[in-house]
């Protein structure tokens, strides 16, 4: 009986972590029917889109981004408005952390963030808030993508978790961790967790040229640990922060252009495995305020200013859906996600690399409306976005509503 579909995406170049070829790509359901050579697909499509001269990159996950619901900063962004953002980036699928107020730290109380997050146009998933005296929610928490430990002084967090007898009593229970460890800090993480560590640990916003040297000894000692780079430590400096003001302002914070060359190194060389956002909206209001909260959007400028960066020969393509599809799917085994084949999610990007376009504030969907590329030219443009078979972002403006679903986590 022939393949029947209900969308075929007809002629794109997919690229993948794997390597790249024009195609077929064919959904039912929400998953990926046919994957195969242009014109190989002899089935039955109730819709087709010719995506001659485009191409097709997996749908992005951002494993690291600041939706502030519930509570007291959800006026700074909400899974709807955040989301939308996203689908705008090409970002279909999303982990959100638990700095929320109040924090994501019961078993109650991520049932509360599961409510809001139902009004998300992308997928989504949590961390957990590890604040020290939860252990017994950690333990009986389902379906979380990691325990988030806040090591250093940020948004939200004004007693960190820097306590090295505690740290050792959580990293033991061999659950997996994503930290927020800066400097000396992070040193310290990858000391205990080298002693005590049973689990995976996550490495988020990697910002130094010495916390890259660190991550690269652990990794090369067979350490468990993984790590992230977030877009504004790769394409801006602290020249940009003076330049910036508050609006330039996050933890970490922008660094030497001599780091911003370090990160750079860091991923040729695999010793960070990720980008991820750490988009983290802060209305301009929160911003004049002194001092002001750090962090910036950025989740719907990821996807462009990496395809920039590959138009002037700084990474493939193929690097591009490995850092920001299949190994965030795969640090924290998320279900369907990470990859274009037959049975996962038919989550896809549909850009044009060469399509010159400016990063402006007004183009932002995010609750902020700013971001801190603001005048920005870039070369690629994200055309359309395909969440489980659904577009979700095309011709300009977002697609249906919410629709989102909790990915389940699986390692
Ligand atoms: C984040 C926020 O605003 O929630 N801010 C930031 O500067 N990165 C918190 C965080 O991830 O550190
Ligand atoms: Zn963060």
């Amino acid at each position: 009986m022939a393949t029947r579909a209900l969308l075929l995406v007809r002629g794109a170049r997919l690229v993948t972590a794997g390597g790249s070829f024009a195609a077929d790509l064919a959904a039912h359901d929400g998953r990926f029917v046919h994957v195969g050579p242009v014109g190989s697909f002899d089935g039955v499509a109730d819709a087709t889109l010719d995506a001659d001269g485009l191409t097709a990159l997996p749908g992005l996950v951002d494993v690291h981004a600041h939706f502030r619901e519930p509570g007291v900063h959800a006026h700074k962004g909400t899974y709807a408005s955040e989301s939308r953002a996203a689908a705008a980036g090409g970002v279909t699928c999303v982990l959100t952390m638990p700095n929320t107020n109040p924090f994501t730290n019961t078993v109650a109380q991520l049932e509360v963030v599961r409510e809001c997050a139902r009004r998300s146009v992308i997928d989504y998933g949590f961390h957990f808030m590890a604040d020290g005296d939860n252990l017994a929610e950690m333990l009986a928490v389902r379906n979380v993508a990691a325990h988030k430990l806040y090591l250093n002084e940020t948004t939200g967090i004004t007693s960190p978790l820097a306590d090295e007898a505690r740290l050792r009593g959580l990293l033991a229970t061999g659950l997996p961790f994503m930290a927020h460890a800066e400097g000396d800090t992070l040193n310290m993480l990858l000391a205990a967790h080298a002693q005590w560590g049973t689990g995976p640990l996550h490495i988020g916003h990697v910002a130094l040229a010495r916390e890259v040297e660190a991550l690269r000894r652990a990794r090369a000692a067979g350490q468990w640990v993984t790590a992230e780079a977030s877009p504004h430590h790769l394409f801006l400096d602290e020249t940009d922060a003076a330049r910036l003001g508050p609006l330039g302002d996050m933890r970490p914070t922008l660094k030497t252009a001599d780091d911003v060359t370090a990160l750079w190194a860091g991923i040729a060389d695999g010793t960070i495995d990720a980008v991820a956002t750490d988009h983290a909206p802060h209305l301009l209001s929160d911003k004049q305020r002194v001092p002001a909260p750090p962090g910036v959007p950025g989740i719907q400028t990821m996807l462009p200013l990496l395809l920039d960066a590959a138009a002037a020969g700084r990474l493939s393509l193929a690097d591009i859906a490995r850092l920001t599809s299949r190994a965030p799917a795969a640090i924290f085994g998320l279900q369907g996600k990470g990859a274009v084949r037959v049975g996962q999610d038919a989550d896809l990007v549909l850009v044009d690399p060469s399509a010159e376009s400016t990063i402006t504030n007004a183009d932002q969907l995010t609750m902020p409306g700013w971001t801190p590329f603001d005048g920005r030219r870039v070369r690629g443009t994200v055309l359309r976005t395909l969440r489980r078979g659904e577009w979700i972002w095309a011709d300009g403006a977002i697609q249906g509503e919410a629709g989102g679903v909790e990915v389940v986590v699986g390692r």
